[in-house]
């Protein structure tokens, strides 16, 4: 299969890249996102598989009957930034901006359709190709999966732009190459008092401090040095007056991890260290932990094959930059082995800042490799 795309195509796959960009829509409400991809794919002739899905779609392209099935994901969200680049092509949605690359993951991954269905009858079995909702407020990985469209898939991929690798660079490494993310809330329980008279209050700001202290005990105390965690206290507060010892304090944070390992022990010390320092000093405290993604997980051979495939198509093949951002792609892959690949999309600002930006050159390196992927994996999957 060739794989490559006309001057044509690239120009028209740019266009729709720079209105998704114009465009954008939060978690949830990718309403018009969708409506765009669904005309797309159905002037390509592409069939849409009927879900009860109200954002986000899943496609299909090859055959149908007991033929291996592999999966090619992209997610369609935007963030709610205010976005501040140059560009002609900016945010007419105020306060909203694609500042994490989805538009270019969903045009990538159109382009490949593009080019699968082209080559239709060739394809060594089915192509479920993935549109994504809801990456950023996380919870859409899981909605698609819910829907059983992915019930019969062998392997999965997915890209992410990268903003630290150049145009033609691809990131790819084995393992885990985004984090977990979770979130805590933690309140510490006192007795209000004057401020004046401390001993007849207890302090929920003096237990608050004890525990920022004593939670990074976890990291230097509990797991390896050579292990990337982190345990963040972001917030605290405690709504009161500068004069009074308040009755509460609430603190929120993150945990992030690239270790499964790591992540339920940092757990289980943040709920004994919070506990402990309650009753310590005369209060009490309440934990509700928040689970979100754990990390993504690549698996060895479909990482060499990924590998292979960027090598193949002329893109220099380097290791996933190290990050210890969340992903919801590693959903799919508690049940889909596969990979995540970081894609380089030209040197810019970090993701998820207003002044993000993207290389549209990128775009046909993208959508050629991820057909490339789609395709040589149904090759491999109808030899093993
Ligand atoms: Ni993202």
């Amino acid at each position: 299969m060739e794989n490559k795309l006309s001057k044509e195509k690239i120009a028209w796959l740019v266009e729709e890249f720079k209105w998704f960009h114009a465009h954008p829509e939060i978690s949830y409400e990718e309403v018009n996102t969708t409506a765009r991809l669904r005309e797309n794919l159905t002037k390509l002739g592409i069939k849409i598989l009927d879900l009860p899905l109200k954002t986000g779609l899943v496609a299909q392209i090859g055959a149908e009957d007991n033929a291996p099935v592999a999966v090619l994901r992209a997610d369609i969200d935007a963030l709610p930034v205010t976005e501040q680049t140059d560009l002609s092509y900016k945010s007419v949605n105020k306060g909203k901006m694609h500042a994490c690359g989805h538009d270019f993951h969903m045009s990538a991954l159109l382009g490949a359709a593009m080019l699968l269905k082209e080559d239709e009858e060739r394809l060594k079995g089915a192509l479920k190709i993935v549109f994504q909702l809801s990456e950023e407020n996380p919870g859409g990985a899981l909605k698609i999966i819910d829907t059983g469209a992915l019930d019969d898939a062998q392997v999965i991929f997915g890209i992410h732009s990268s903003p630290v690798l150049d145009v033609g660079e691809t990131g790819i490494s084995a393992g885990a190459v985004t984090a977990s993310v979770d979130k805590f809330v933690i309140t510490f329980f006192g007795r209000g008092t004057h401020a004046a008279h401390p001993e007849e209050g207890v302090d929920p700001v003096f237990m608050a401090a004890q525990f920022v202290n004593a939670a990074q005990t976890i990291r230097t105390q509990n797991i390896s040095p050579f292990a990337p965690n982190i345990v963040g206290v972001t917030k605290i507060n405690t709504d009161n007056l500068w004069n009074v010892v308040p009755e509460k304090a609430v603190l929120e944070g993150t945990v992030r991890s690239l270790s499964v390992a790591d992540r339920k022990l940092i757990k289980e010390r943040i709920v004994s260290l919070a506990q402990n320092i309650g009753a310590a000093f005369g209060g009490a405290s309440e934990i509700v932990w928040g689970d979100g993604a754990p990390p993504t997980d690549n698996d060895v051979t479909w990482t060499e094959f990924a590998a292979r495939t960027a090598q193949k198509k002329g893109l220099c093949v380097v290791p996933a930059p190290h990050t210890l951002i969340g992903e919801d792609f590693a959903y799919y892959q508690e049940k889909i082995p596969g990979v995540f690949a970081l894609f380089g999309t030209g040197k810019s600002s970090a993701l998820h800042s207003s002044t993000f930006c993207v290389k549209p050159e990128a775009l046909p390196l993208a959508a050629e490799y991820l057909a490339e992927l789609g395709a040589g994996a149904l090759k491999i999957l109808n030899q093993s």
